[in-house]
């Protein structure tokens, strides 16, 4: 592949040298110092990288000054040499990376540069490329010339491991800091004492496309007639899933088929004028990294900031951007600052939208307990003075409360449709109609309608592990809403998906050395002598492990607190569930104890002593004995306890309808995604497309240089057509003010 070197004008040359973040200090200083009237210097940019990328540089060039020497370019914790191959570089971490090379120009003809992911993640990323950098004219002087190539490392992150036990730690140390930080200090609070940041984002006239972030809505323009926008929600895990989705949202237009249609109807849609991130942007808890890896770098390798048009972005947060106060989400959307190839508008963490065709979109941001604080209230109260008659509303939420007030509600009195309805009927009142609510959170698509074709929509599909379908459902909900057949993916997939989990132990491995330790410590609190006992004196086995322990108090505590353990675990939303099942589960673990432990010691006592006592004693409590079986106990425990949690995930949630998230979460799926695009057409009706992936790629190709689009493209599944997940919704505008809201199932293709 060949590429015409690009030549950088003196100024930018020496800013770009100033304030590229991927020099090091003293780098961009001595290369600043370098650039003179005299030399030239020349930029290329080579997009995405993984971590473990080696660039492998060589010379073409007749003079003797043919060996690429690496001294002048800097090393970083980005970029590092490879020892003894002077012409490699190694990419070491995710960061801005460069290479500046300086060479006196007469001899050289061209740089030759081959790419190849040789470490980490070489199975998933195909980047093996020859780039041939060449010059549009000779040289004609003997000044000297700059080599630069830029480049963004990226490390794509793996799905998150939920049950791996440090996992769980700190999640569970995030959850407890954050609520009581969330309850103390209300970060809402300070965004409303920023300046100009009660106002409404108006769409109805053409925004102004520019480059610059600041740059400001259009007034002048005409008026808008059509807009796209994208909706999207619980995005930020692991990369297959979450880039596949940041992937298509990136594409200026998409094909979808309609599968459900005998004749496959096609439908050309376009990306986003607008994306809308639906809440829990990131997993597993916000902090600036996570939020790198996980949303920043997959989006920025899809769509980097270029090009005269950019889309804008909205973010509502939900609870997973919650865990660090909202302080990364304000970085991150607040400052209207460039997200990847999108503008950020907003200054706080909710925001209304005034669309064409006499259409809102209000997002809010609910916090950690469900509430909308005051000034999100005035704010709202603001904007709805802005709305008329006949104008229609979308309201976006990070979690569905519709569901979860008709699921948990009755259990605990904090799941309710309060905010939504106080929105609707208090704040928006009379002045508009609310005609759909959307939603994140679960991670699958579902949706209700009303009889007067009010929709309530579940499309958390972004690139989170995914929810069941089954299970956990409510089929009506109050107010006349009915749960529409086809909820994606389909009910009997999510049965056949939940399956997996007796296969726990290996797709949690890590979560076995939990259990491991935990039977092997139990064992230990009580160290009953049981080795003598076959299996026809299991009774008497039973009775001496139970004599044993309640002798010992510190078996005693020791086992109430993993009882404590278990229930704490347990379902939260329902409390007889949490006792009766909590309790059931705690024993089931300390039976699998008791017989492991058993059999380790019996094999111990009553087999390898009467065997090998000659050679080594076996005897109860000797050190051959202790040490036998604690490596068997280690052994079972973490596979019998593992399969245990597996099981129980499993009938919780098939038998049951509990645990939903527990049971999902530990199969960590990244495929059957979803995401919602939607049209505001010229004349105000307003169609949704669900589109859906049930399938994400798993390996990637770093796109040809001279391919426009994403920096990687999928390299085992097609994705240039996908599939709608039902017929596209349309919600028509009133024909009158007073006039009920017709919707439309399935309108003709539009191409
Ligand atoms: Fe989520």
């Amino acid at each position: 592949m060949e590429i015409v070197f690009k030549s950088l004008p003196h100024d930018d040359a020496l800013s770009f040298a100033r304030e590229y973040m991927g020099f090091t200090a003293e780098f961009s200083y001595k290369l600043a110092r370098q650039i003179t009237a005299n030399t030239e210097t020349y930029l290329a940019d080579l997009g995405a990288l993984t971590v473990g990328t080696e660039l492998t540089f060589s010379l073409s060039g007749a003079g003797p000054d043919n060996q690429v020497s690496i001294g002048d370019s800097p090393e970083t914790p980005v970029v590092g040499r490879v020892k003894n191959r002077p012409n490699v570089f190694r990419l070491l971490a995710s960061g801005d990376g460069v290479i500046a090379l300086t060479r006196n120009p007469t001899s050289i003809e061209q740089w030759n540069i081959h790419l190849q992911t040789v470490k980490k993640h070489r199975r998933k990323f195909q980047t093996d490329q020859d780039l041939t950098f060449v010059f549009d004219s000779q040289a004609s002087s003997e000044c000297e010339r700059i080599f630069i190539w830029r480049f963004r490392v990226i490390d794509p992150a793996p799905m998150v491991g939920w049950y791996d036990p440090g996992q769980l730690t700190r999640t569970a140390m995030r959850v407890v800091t954050s609520t009581m930080f969330g309850r103390n200090s209300d970060y809402r609070l300070m965004e409303a004492l920023a300046p100009g940041s009660d106002q409404h984002y108006d769409y109805t006239s053409d925004f102004q496309l520019g480059r610059d972030a600041s740059a400001e809505l259009d007034a002048s323009k005409p008026l808008r007639e059509e807009i796209w926008l994208d909706y999207i929600g619980d995005v930020g895990d692991g990369w297959d899933s979450t880039y596949t989705l940041a992937y298509l949202l990136s594409q200026p237009y998409l094909e979808v088929t309609n599968p459900l249609e005998y004749d496959f109807a096609r439908f050309q849609t376009k990306r986003g004028d607008i994306l809308v991130f639906g809440g829990d942007q990131v997993y597993p808890t916000a902090s600036r990294a996570e939020y790198q890896r996980r949303l920043v770098q997959p989006y920025e390798t899809a769509l980097f900031r270029s090009g005269d048009s950019p889309p804008h972005v909205y973010a509502i947060p939900g609870n997973h951007d919650w865990y660090d106060s909202l302080v990364s989400f304000s970085r991150l959307f607040c400052q209207k600052r460039w997200f990847a190839g999108w503008q950020t508008k907003q200054q706080r963490s909710y925001f209304a939208l005034r669309l064409p065709g006499r259409w809102w979109l209000l997002g809010t941001d609910v916090q950690l307990d469900s509430d909308i604080d005051v000034p999100q209230i005035d704010y709202f109260r603001e904007v709805a003075t802005h709305m008329q008659p006949g104008d229609q509303v979308i309201i976006c939420t990070a979690e569905p409360h519709w569901v979860y007030a008709k699921l948990y509600g009755k259990d605990d009195a904090n799941f309710n449709e309060n905010n939504l309805a106080y929105l609707e009927k208090k704040i928006i009142g009379d002045r508009a109609r609310v005609v759909a609510f959307i939603a994140g959170d679960e991670h699958h698509y579902r949706r209700y309608e009303s009889g007067d074709r009010i929709q309530k929509i579940t499309a958390g599909g972004g690139g989170a592990f995914l929810h069941p379908t089954h299970g956990e459902a409510a089929e009506k909900l109050d107010g006349g809403f009915t749960l529409q057949p086809n909820s994606y993916p389909p009910k009997e997939v999510s049965q056949r998906l939940g399956w997996s989990n007796f296969k726990f132990p290996g797709i949690n491995p890590k979560f076995g050395i939990l259990t491991a330790i935990l039977y092997v410590l139990t064992a230990w609190t009580v160290m009953a002598n049981v080795g003598g006992f076959g299996l026809s004196k299991i009774w008497q086995a039973i009775k001496t492990t139970l004599s044993t322990a309640m002798v010992s108090p510190g078996a005693v505590f020791w086992i109430l607190a993993l009882f404590i353990g278990f229930l704490m675990f347990t379902d939260t939303h329902s409390k007889r569930y949490r006792v009766v099942a909590g309790t059931l589960h705690g024993l089931t673990h300390l039976l699998a104890t008791f017989f492991i432990g058993w059999t380790a010691a019996y094999i111990s006592v009553s087999l390898l002593h009467p065997w090998l006592g000659h050679w080594m004693r076996f005897s109860f409590k000797s050190p051959g004995q202790l040490t036998f079986s604690l490596i068997f106990m280690l052994a079972f425990g973490w596979l019998i306890g593992s399969l245990i949690m597996g099981i129980y995930l499993f009938i919780s949630l098939n038998v049951f309808g509990h645990h939903a998230n527990e049971a999902f979460s530990s199969l960590a799926i990244p495929d059957w995604k979803n995401f919602l695009r939607i049209r505001i057409s010229a004349n105000g009706d307003l169609t949704i497309y669900p589109v859906g992936i049930p399938r994400v790629p798993r390996t990637w190709r770093k796109r040809a240089h001279n391919e426009p689009g994403s920096d990687f493209v999928p390299d085992d599944i097609d994705l240039s057509s996908v599939r709608l997940i039902e017929p596209p919704i349309t919600i028509k505008r009133p024909a009158s003010e007073t006039d009920p809201i017709p919707v439309e199932a399935a309108p003709a293709p539009n191409s």
